[in-house]
């Protein structure tokens, strides 16, 4: 069996983790982190000492890029600020500015985009609008790392990446947010000063366990662990899922508002620092040999002008069935139905419904795809969906064709 993921991370990396969580070593300069960042124990650490900062009125409205996971309406809630989602363009997962300033009411003070999947949207439609209205842009790239090349738009005021385990140079945690202004920067980094750190045998035991989980994605023992888990009656989707999600259960904001521990930043420092520049150029070109195989249209995102395909999610007519199928033909599909949401609407706000994205999210189905797997499984994965499609689509629009997407760099 295939898995649906592989941990972005070698073994000679885990046990420098596991090192320096007994012997920490002098941190280093990383070429990525700088005078504007932030190191958090995560992005949702981050955001929400964000808002702490900004202490704005109860009320105030923050555009939201329609897709992105729970936790980040959550906190924004929290702070009794109200999401306004902004559905997106599936094809190529992005926000239109007239979109934006149809959303905009007086109490808007914010517009924050995600880039997803992997894909990147351009920045400058956004910026503008904001710049029109005097609003605060927040660039999420929590899903776009890239390497040293990429660090969001030079202008967006806050922009954040997330290495927690799922992600690209995951050192098992860890966000670093870039913030342009000194003083809110100066006030984040204060209130973080004020919370308990993460301690050293904490993480240690997460990189164990991390660890483990990496050993159990490999083909014969994750064929292994699938069984286990069809024996007991459960559903190994929702536990995979689970697995790799960090904050889970009760007292979630206690959770979060913690410092990263010395060697959580050590090992993020040395993945920042090491990370190979072609690696995901590898993956997006997996990604695209995938696209080229499929039907039109089917990957969400197809016509980004960007993607590196960080996830590869596919919308299917029947996904449920779809990823049986897959499962038989041992690739690991994931329906994944809770890490990523459609933002709702506010109850006074019905119509900022985002109808596609949540269209989009009911039918979507992730699929392998890495750079780690060898091209005739890549092209059995794109065969074994096409020919799917087309038995349950009627064969309407389902001749596979290319979709015009350009390297990320
Ligand atoms: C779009 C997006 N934003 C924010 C986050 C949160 O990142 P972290 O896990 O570092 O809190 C994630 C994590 O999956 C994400 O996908």
């Amino acid at each position: 069996m295939i898995a649906r993921k592989r941990a972005d991370i070698a073994w000679r990396d885990i046990a420098f983790g596991l090192r320096v969580c007994l012997w920490p070593t002098p941190p280093r300069p990383d070429g990525f982190c700088d005078e504007e960042s932030l190191v958090c124990l995560s992005v949702r650490s981050g955001f929400d000492m964000l808002w702490s900062a900004l202490a704005w009125p109860a009320g105030s409205e923050v555009l939201v890029s329609a897709i992105t996971i729970p936790d980040i309406p959550r906190i924004i809630r929290h702070h009794e600020l109200v999401p306004v989602p902004v559905d997106l363009d599936i094809a190529t997962l992005t926000v239109d500015a007239d979109a934006l300033r149809r959303a905009i009411t007086p109490r808007t003070k914010a517009i924050l985009v995600a880039h997803l999947y992997g894909s990147r949207m351009a920045m400058e439609p956004v910026l503008a609008v904001a710049r029109e209205h005097g609003l605060l842009v927040i660039e999420d790239c929590a899903q776009a790392f890239t390497g040293q090349d990429f660090k969001g738009h030079p202008e967006s005021d806050v922009r954040m990446f997330s290495f927690g385990p799922i992600k690209t140079a995951t050192a098992f945690g860890g966000g670093v947010l870039f913030v342009r202004d000194r003083a809110l920067r100066a006030k984040m980094a204060t209130l973080q000063a004020t919370y308990p750190q993460q301690g050293r045998r904490e993480f240690f035991r997460r990189v164990l366990m991390f660890s483990l989980f990496m050993l159990a994605l490999a083909p014969a023992p994750y064929a292994a662990v699938i069984f286990f888990f069809r024996l007991i009656g459960r559903n190994h989707d929702e536990i995979v899922t689970g697995a790799g999600r960090s904050f889970g259960g009760p007292d979630f904001f206690q959770k979060i508002r913690r410092q990263p521990s010395l060697p959580l930043r050590l090992l993020l420092s040395r993945r920042l620092r090491t990370y190979p520049a072609d690696r995901v150029q590898q993956r997006a070109a997996a990604g695209r040999e995938v696209c080229a195989a499929l039907p039109q249209g089917m990957v969400l995102g197809c016509r980004a002008a960007q993607h590196t395909f960080w996830l590869f999610p596919i919308v299917s007519h029947a996904p449920e069935a779809l990823m049986q199928r897959l499962w038989h033909g041992g690739f690991d599909a994931a329906r994944g139905s809770t890490s990523l949401c459609a933002v709702d609407p506010p109850p006074d706000r019905p119509e900022t419904l985002p109808s596609a994205s949540q269209a989009a999210l009911a039918n979507v189905l992730y699929l392998p795809v890495y750079a780690a797997m060898k091209s005739v499984d890549l092209q059995r994965l794109g065969r074994l969906v096409s020919r799917f499609e087309t038995e349950n689509s009627g064969g309407a629009e389902m001749a596979p064709g290319r979709v015009p997407f350009t390297a990320s760099r």
